[in-house]
């Protein structure tokens, strides 16, 4: 058996929780390997909305193992909140959900370091979720961060008080401004949180994945974030500080490469992203504006509104690269519905030449050079592909022989029924 991977190609925000929810069946583990709270995974189950951040979308699929790999940053705070929703709805979660001992935390402090480091950007701010992911991931590779393994030691506590407290000098020395009451009511239910993490199953995960796999178990490794969010092939530095690409699930979960199967890439039919940051495609027009509404392109953790922008064949082309992709699902398609014309960026003008790599620094001029297409109008309520009007099967067409990869999935909604597999 192999491991299968889900990944974003895009910025973030492509579908991803939808379409692990809709493979979940195909699957007996779904495997988290990178992220935190910053990411927002929505998965509609008969007209009902879910939001997961740091759980697995697998965890509304009955018998399906979800585990939270060791390239994972946890926040006990919001995950514990994510629990208790989950718990809400009947599931016995406890029961399927595994954490990796060697997850880092995210501390309230990382929180405030997140917000510091942001304040004292101004305009050149990374638009962070402010999630304390950059921080904790700095202690991480800096080689002070705290694990969930540590939360089981008998010192915890020291340990904690000693990386908050070095936090809390930096926080200082930066004149960062905060509320210190509510700090510490957030640092007391910290540790609350901490302590029901104590009663779950956090475990050696990567010796627990190649053993099932080794049983012939099928896994499926979920990506948070996107490709051009990657901490080193996004456009930096505006982007996230873990490894979103299909290296980052060797990391995160302790699996060798030979151990990998499918890499199914995920990109939306046009463009979104959220926070700073280069966009090649972005329109700040009324067309940009009629994406973000039709496809309410609003953050599902930070409700911020979401750029938008034309589908980018180059962006789409090195993701696809860098990834290894074999099989692409596009979304939203649905969301392009009332376009009289849809637009393909199939390569950039960079200082008068054409090209079809993103350039280093994508701050350069770069004009985009679109490709025209008709309109698909409404699309018809069927998942049958051969049923589609033919402009979107022509503009499918197109990607495909564009990026040399078939497009197996179609997406035409939320809810999971919404889905046509080619
Ligand atoms: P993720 O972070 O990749 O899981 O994506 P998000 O959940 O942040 O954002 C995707 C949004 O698009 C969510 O609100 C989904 O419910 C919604 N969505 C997913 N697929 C489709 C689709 O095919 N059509 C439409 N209209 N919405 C979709
Ligand atoms: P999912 O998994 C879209 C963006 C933030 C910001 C940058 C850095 O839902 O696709 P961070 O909080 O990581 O330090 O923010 O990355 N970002 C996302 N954008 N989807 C996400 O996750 C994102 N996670 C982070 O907006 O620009
Ligand atoms: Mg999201």
């Amino acid at each position: 058996m192999k491991v299968d991977i889900l990944l974003g190609l895009q910025w973030g925000d492509e579908g991803k929780g939808k379409i692990v929810d809709v493979l979940a069946p195909q699957y007996e583990i779904v495997a988290r390997f990178q992220g935190g709270p910053n990411a927002g995974h929505t998965l509609e189950i008969q007209g009902k909305k879910h939001v997961l951040h740091t759980i697995p979308s697998g965890i509304f699929r009955n018998n399906i193992m979800n585990v939270i790999g060791n390239g994972v940053v946890i926040d006990p705070i919001s995950f514990l909140e994510e629990v208790r929703g989950i718990e809400a709805l009947g599931i016995d979660i406890c029961k399927n959900l595994i954490l990796s001992k060697r997850a880092h935390l995210i501390l309230p402090t990382h929180r405030l370091l997140d917000a510091s480091s942001e304040a004292s950007k101004g305009k050149e701010k990374i638009g962070s979720t402010l999630k304390g992911i950059g921080p904790a991931y700095m202690d991480k590779t800096g080689r002070n961060g705290l694990r969930i393994g540590d939360i089981l030691e008998k010192d915890f506590n020291e340990r904690y008080a000693s990386l908050a407290g070095k936090h809390l000098q930096m926080l200082a020395l930066a004149g960062f401004e905060y509320d210190k009451k509510a700090f510490e009511e957030n640092q007391k239910k910290w540790m609350e949180c901490v302590a029901f993490i104590r009663t779950m199953q956090c475990i050696d995960t990567e010796y627990y994945l190649n053993d099932e796999l080794k049983k012939g178990k099928r896994i499926l490794a979920e990506g948070a974030q996107g490709s051009l969010l990657d901490i080193d092939f996004g456009s930096y530095p505006f982007v996230t500080s873990s490894s979103t690409t299909c290296a980052g699930a060797c990391i995160g979960l302790g699996l060798a490469p030979s151990t990998l199967g499918e890499v199914e890439g995920i990109f939306k039919a046009y463009c979104t992203r959220v926070g700073s940051g280069p966009f090649p495609t972005e329109l700040h027009d009324d067309i940009g504006e009629k994406m973000a509404q039709i496809g309410r392109e609003f953050g599902s953790t930070t409700g911020r509104k979401r750029r938008c922008g034309w589908l980018d064949l180059p962006a789409l082309k090195r993701a696809i690269m860098l990834n290894g992709v074999t099989r692409l699902d596009m979304m939203k398609a649905d969301v392009l519905n009332e376009f009289g014309e849809v637009k393909v960026c199939t390569h950039y003008m960079v200082d008068g030449k054409e090209t079809d790599q993103m350039p280093y620094n994508l701050h350069t001029e770069i004009k985009p050079v679109y490709k025209s297409f008709k309109g698909w109008g409404k699309l018809p309520e069927t998942t049958s592909f051969d049923k589609m009007p033919a402009e979107l099967k022509d503009y499918i067409t197109y990607i495909e022989k564009a990026v040399g990869v078939p497009i197996k999935l179609v997406s035409v909604g939320p809810e999971r029924s919404q889905t046509m597999v080619r």
